[in-house]
Parts: structure tokens; sequence; C-alpha cells
């Protein structure tokens, strides 16, 4: 009978013990947080009021209008600094813990550098803050996510290597105003696109096109100021305040177009720019970038009759200094790309580029289904990430601090109630093999300004009609949706 109890003990301890657990990821897990995304530029609107100073978009949207789409502005946008207290009802009718949001470096340092602290910028964040933890939503606080003051911007921006200690002596500025209560801080959104579309095609603030130089050296300059934000808290701040800090890094995932051997190639390269060049320094054993895009970018330069690579590299010091800098990745993705190898590429820019370097070509494959804009659904590409990050950064803890898709069908947007059940059930699936995933934020919580897009794009699950003076938000289907997906923990197909 003891032999029989025995084994009845143990039987039921592996039924309640990670054994037991491992094999059952229908349901996300108590712990697993889910929340919202936004950024300040795009739904805070009062551009000029209490004292903010003028962002690179501020000043982007004013001098250069043609570079959106619609003509049109933040400058109102979804009216949030005025309307945090309905945003703070939203979130909660969601039922969702967590928010993440960014902060407006000129809203807090009107002129970038921290002489001079904007008393009404501390007090709205402050207000914010408090209202969310009033109703037990914990705050994700995005450090940056593209409001670079005009006047660092008018320096160099994020081309000028002072640009660490700018960053750097911000963040402490928020981590002595606000980090007795935010216990998870994301340093800089999305290098990869910021530098792309900043300082290579042009397309958003601060509008420099600098093609094969520009974008390297400001993705160089963001590891170094990251690391730095990352030692500042480290050293200064984690012992009395006890919270993580890690940046948020975009990434799509490649599918070969033909199963050729050049097209295989091509997924290693798209990976080695848009995955590695930002991830090796900070997660990898070694830190520094990977090999092959210091290889590709060499041989470029070469070919382009450069004595050295535009790739600068990092000292050994550097390297050092970068290697670790982050507690969890920040993971944005919203869709994947066919790649192939194009070496009719070589040549097509009349100066260096990126694409250049990597003779890769993006494309959507025809049977993954988009609404408008350019996320098009292909769920078991966030599925193979995860399980690539996994296997290449020694399982890191993730939280998916973007995942989302624009729709053109206003409330009935059954083309998102789709998109988020495929994705969180890529997700699950990668629960279940052990991807250390901790939380997942829809972007977005509702319509805003999308950048060079304008109101076009409309990624919210709320919509807000922007002509409405009063921008009231209203739940979309994906919202009813993702609110019982929240409740229950289960994809309810
Ligand atoms: C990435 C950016 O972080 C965010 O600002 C943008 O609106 C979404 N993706 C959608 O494009």
């Amino acid at each position: 009978e003891k032999v029989t109890q025995a084994i009845f003990l143990i039987w039921s301890l592996l039924l309640t013990t990670s054994l037991g657990r491992q094999t059952n990821f229908s349901s996300f897990p108590p712990d697993f947080e889910f929340g919202t995304a936004t950024s300040s530029y795009q739904i805070e609107g009062a551009w000029n009021v209490d004292g903010k100073g003028w962002s690179m978009w501020d000043h982007l949207v004013r001098t250069a209008p043609e570079s959106i789409y619609d003509n049109t502005t933040g400058d109102i946008a979804a009216n949030s600094y005025y309307l945090y207290k309905r945003d703070v009802e939203i979130l909660k009718e969601l039922g969702v813990n967590n928010y993440r949001f960014s902060i407006s470096w000129p809203r807090i340092l009107p002129y970038g550098r921290p002489d001079y602290v904007n008393p009404y910028g501390v007090a709205y964040y402050n207000a914010l803050i408090d209202e969310l933890l009033a109703n037990d939503i914990k705050p994700f606080v995005t450090i940056y996510h593209w409001e670079l003051p005009q006047n660092l911007n008018e320096l160099g921006g994020w081309l000028n290597e002072d640009i660490a200690d700018w960053f750097a002596d911000y963040a402490r500025v928020l981590f002595e105003n606000f980090g007795d209560r935010v216990k998870h801080w994301l340093t800089i959104n999305e290098p990869d696109v910021h530098c792309y579309f900043g300082y290579e095609s042009g397309s958003h603030a601060p509008r420099i096109i600098s093609p094969g130089v520009g974008y390297y050296e400001c993705g160089r300059n963001i590891l170094l100021a990251n690391a730095k934000a990352y030692h500042v808290y480290d050293e200064e701040f984690r012992a009395s305040q006890g919270g993580e800090i890690g940046m948020v890094i975009s990434m799509e995932w490649p599918i070969p177009k033909t199963d050729s051997a050049d097209d295989h190639e091509a997924v290693q390269d798209f990976i080695a720019f848009n995955i590695g060049q930002y991830m090796d320094p900070i997660f990898s054993e070694n830190g520094n970038y990977p090999k092959r895009l210091i290889d590709r970018v060499a041989a470029a330069s070469t070919k382009q009759g450069l004595n050295t690579s535009r790739l600068r590299p990092f000292t050994s010091e550097q390297i050092e200094y970068i290697k670790g800098t982050a507690d969890f990745l920040g993971l944005n993705h919203y869709t994947s790309k066919l790649v192939y190898r194009n070496e009719s590429l070589e040549g097509r820019f009349s100066v260096p580029s990126k694409h250049d370097d990597v003779y890769i070509d993006e494309l959507r494959h025809p049977s993954w289904p988009v609404d408008t804009g350019f996320v098009h659904e292909y769920a078991p590409g966030f599925y193979s990430l995860l399980i690539y990050l996994k296997n290449t950064y020694n399982n890191p803890k993730i939280y998916v601090t973007e995942n989302g898709c624009s729709t053109s069908t206003g409330l009935n947007d059954t083309f998102r109630v789709q998109y988020y059940r495929n994705y969180l059930s890529a997700l699950l699936d990668a629960l279940a093999e052990g991807v250390n995933v901790k939380g997942y934020f829809a972007w977005s919580l509702m319509d805003n300004f999308e950048w060079s897009f304008g109101y076009t794009l409309r990624f919210g699950i709320y919509e807000i009609d922007m002509n409405d003076p009063e921008r009231k938000r209203v739940p979309k289907m994906s919202a009813l949706v993702l609110k019982e997906i929240i409740r229950s923990r289960v994809i309810d197909y």
C-alpha cells in the first residue's frame, strides 16, 4: 500500500509541477502579462502646450508637410494629453494589467538637456502613471520612441556620438522622477526602423538621406546609448528601485523565395542585417556585430573604392560595454518577408546603400493575407522567429512589446480578429516549446498617427474618428475578442 501511495504522490506532484504544465499550453499561464501599446507623438497631441519643446517630428510636419501621406500632423492626434483618464478607462475595460506608452523627451526636457526640467511635463506623466497604478495597470515606459528634441537633432542627432551622453542624462531624469513607480523601462524603440527611415531612405524625421552610412552610424550610436542608459540604471537606481530595463528591437522573419542555395543565403543575410545587427552586440556570447554583417559591408565598401568599411567597428572596450545591456528583449513583430538574392540590385543606387550591401529583395507572399499597409498575416513566421531567438541567444526573457496590423474596415475588423487569434496561437505554440515569453502588448490601444502614413493606416483596437473633436474611443470587434482571450486565457476560435 505504501508503494501505491508513494507512486500516487509522485504522480500528482508531476502533474502539478513543471513537467505536467509543459504539456499544457493551450492556455496562457496565469502570470503571463497582457497589455496594449502606444507612443507619445502618435497619441498625445498638445504639441506646444505647457512648456513642451519641439521634437524633430514637430519640425518635420511643419517644414516638410509633404512627407506625410495625407498631410496631417500629430498636433492633436488622439488628444491623450487631455484624455489620458479615458485611456486608462478603456485599458480597464479591456482587462489588461499593463500599458506600454512612451515619454516625450522634449515635454520633459524642452531643450534636450537636463539643465531645465519642465515641471508640467513631469506632472503630466506623474498623473498618467498614478492613474494607471490606481487601476492596477503596470506602466511599461518607452524612454525614446523617436521624438528627438529638435535642437539635439540640429547638433547631428543620432549621427553625433555625444548622443549616448545626451540620452543617458535624459534617462536619468526619468529614473529620478518616475522610477519609484515605473519598474519596466524600454530604452529605445526599433533602431532598425528609426535608422533606416530616418537616416537612409529619408521618409521619417529627421529625413536625412545618407545611404550606406547614416543607417549604420545611427544604429551604432543607438547601441552605445542603450548601453549607457542601462549602466546608469544598473549602477545608480537598480538597488533602490528594483526594476528592469531593455531595448525594443523590431524583427521580421525571412522565408526563402525558392529552395535555391542563393535564396537560403539571402535568408542568412536578412537575419544578419535585420536581427543580428542589434541582437548580437547585446545578447550574444561574444558581443559585437555578426561576422556576416561585418564581412558583407566591408566587401561592398572595398568594391566602392573606400579604404574603410562604412560599418564602423566597435572597439573591444565598446564591445564589452554593450554586451549584456538588457534584462529582457522587447520584441516588436508584425510580419514575415519573402527574400531572395537579387544581384541586379547592385548599383541600383547611385550612392552606397544598405540594399547594395546585401543584394536581397523583400516581397510579400501572394498567399499571405493583408488588409492595408505593410502587415501581411503569416503567423508561422512569428513562431519560427521565437524559436530562432530561443536557440540563438540562450533563451532570453522576452516581452512582445508590439504586434498588430492595420485595417480599413472600421469597427468590423474581422481581419484583425483573425490576425490576433493566429499570432496568439503561434505564441502559445512557442510557449509550449519553452520560449521564455513573459508578456504580450497589442499595437495599438487606439487609432493614431502612423508616421509618414498619417492617419491613413489604422492599427487601433479602439477606433477614433479624427474629425470628432471629442476623439471618442469606440471598441472595434478585435477589442472585444482580445478582452475575452485575456479574461479566459484561451483563444476562442
Ligand atoms: C512600429 C512602431 O514602433 C510604431 O510606432 C508603429 O506605429 C507601428 N510599428 C506600426 O507601424
